[in-house]
C-alpha cells in the first residue's frame, strides 16, 4: 500500500463530500430542528460519497444498520471502483449547536487503508489530549485528571495555574473538573463538539493545553485521524453504559472493553482528515452565502507528510 494513497484525488474529492453536508445543513441552522438539519447533511454527504472513485466502506457512521437508513455502519459507498477505503464520518458534528445556529458545527469525515481506524460502536469515549512535542506518555487516562495537570505543567516549564484544560459542560465530568481546578488548572467549558476541543490542544493560538473527558467514540475516532496528521497525543478507552452497549461493542469486534487505545490503535494507517464549518467558530469558518454565491472553509490535513491544508470555496448557489 503506497503511504501516498489517497492524495490528491482523494482528498480533493472528500472535500466536496463535508462543503456538501455543511451547506446542506447551514440552511437549516437556527431553525431548532437537530434531526432535519442532521439528515440533510446525511442525505448531501452520501450523495457527493457516492460520486467518488472508490470502494468505500462506513466503519463508523450514523448507526447501526438497523437504526440508520443511510451512511450506517457497513455501508458500501463510492462508485464500486478504485482503492478499498475505510470512512469514518459525522455529517453534521454538532446538531444543537446548528439548530441553534450557535458556533462550531462542522461537517467531518476521515479515511483511511482498509482496517486502518478502529471500529468503534456509538457508545461514549474517555478521551485525553494534549498537543504535539511532548514525550510519549505524558499524559494518559491511567492517572488522575489533576496528575495529567501537574505533568503538562512540568512538562510546558509552567504553573499549573497556566494550564487550560477543555471539558464538555456536563454533569458527569462534575469529578474531572473539581480535580483539575484542585491544583489550579483552568477548566474552558463547551457545551458541545469535543472533535474540535481534542483539535484545538494542538493550535498554542486556541490556548488549550489539553482536551479531557468522556464523549461519543466516534468523534474519538474522528478525532485521533486528526491528530495523526498534525501530530500530538490521544488516548481513548470505551465506555459503556448497559449491555446493550456492550453488545453493541462486541458486533464492532471489541474483545477488551477496559483497554485504553493510543492513538495508533485507533488510526493505525494513513489517514486523511477533512472538517468543514458549518457555524462560524474558533477552528473554522462557516458558511456564508452572499451575493448568489455560498462560500465554505475546510481543514483538511494528510497524515503521511503532516499536511494542514485550509480550503476556501466559492461557488454559485
Ligand atoms: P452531535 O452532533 O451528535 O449532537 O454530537 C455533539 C457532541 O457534543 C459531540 O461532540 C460529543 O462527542 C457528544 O456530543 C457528547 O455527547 P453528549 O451530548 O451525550 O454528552
Amino acid at each position: 500500500m503506497p503511504e501516498r494513497f489517497m492524495d490528491p484525488i482523494l482528498a480533493n474529492a472528500i472535500i466536496r463530500a463535508t462543503e456538501a453536508a455543511a451547506i446542506a445543513a447551514f440552511d437549516l441552522a437556527g431553525r431548532g430542528d437537530e434531526q432535519q438539519a442532521d439528515q440533510a447533511a446525511v442525505d448531501a454527504m452520501r450523495e457527493a460519497l457516492n460520486q467518488i472513485p472508490m470502494q468505500g466502506r462506513i466503519v463508523i457512521g450514523e448507526g447501526e444498520r438497523d437504526e440508520a437508513p443511510m451512511l450506517y455502519i457497513g455501508e458500501e459507498v463510492g462508485t464500486g471502483d478504485g482503492p478499498e477505503i475505510d470512512i469514518a464520518l459525522d455529517p453534521l458534528e454538532g446538531t444543537t449547536l446548528t439548530a441553534k445556529c450557535m458556533p462550531n458545527a462542522l461537517s467531518v469525515l476521515a479515511i483511511a487503508p482498509r482496517g486502518g481506524m478502529l471500529h468503534s460502536p456509538d457508545v461514549y469515549m474517555d478521551k485525553i489530549a494534549v498537543g504535539p512535542g511532548y514525550e510519549p506518555g505524558l499524559v494518559t487516562l491511567d492517572q488522575s485528571p489533576s496528575d495529567n495537570v501537574l505533568a503538562l505543567a512540568k512538562a510546558k516549564g509552567v504553573a499549573p495555574e497556566d494550564i487550560s484544560v477543555c471539558i464538555l459542560d456536563r454533569p458527569r465530568h462534575e469529578k474531572i473538573i473539581e480535580s483539575c481546578r484542585s491544583v489550579g488548572a483552568r477548566v474552558v467549558l463547551i457545551t458541545d463538539g469535543d472533535i474540535a476541543g481534542v483539535i484545538n490542544t494542538t493550535d498554542k493560538a486556541t490556548g488549550i493545553d489539553m482536551y479531557l473527558g468522556q464523549g461519543g467514540a466516534p468523534e474519538g475516532v474522528l478525532a485521533a485521524s486528526a491528530m495523526k496528521c498534525i501530530g500530538g497525543q490521544m488516548e481513548g478507552r470505551l465506555f459503556f453504559r448497559n449491555e446493550d452497549e456492550k453488545a453493541r461493542a462486541a458486533r464492532a469486534g471489541i474483545k477488551d472493553f477496559g483497554r485504553i487505545y493510543k492513538l495508533d490503535e485507533m488510526v493505525s494507517l494513513p489517514t486523511v482528515f477533512c472538517a468543514t464549518g458549518v457555524t462560524r467558530g474558533g477552528l473554522l469558518d462557516g458558511v456564508i452565502r452572499k451575493d448568489g454565491r455560498v462560500e465554505t472553509e475546510t481543514l483538511i490535513m494528510t497524515s503521511y507528510d503532516g499536511a494542514t491544508r485550509r480550503v476556501r470555496t466559492s461557488r454559485p448557489l
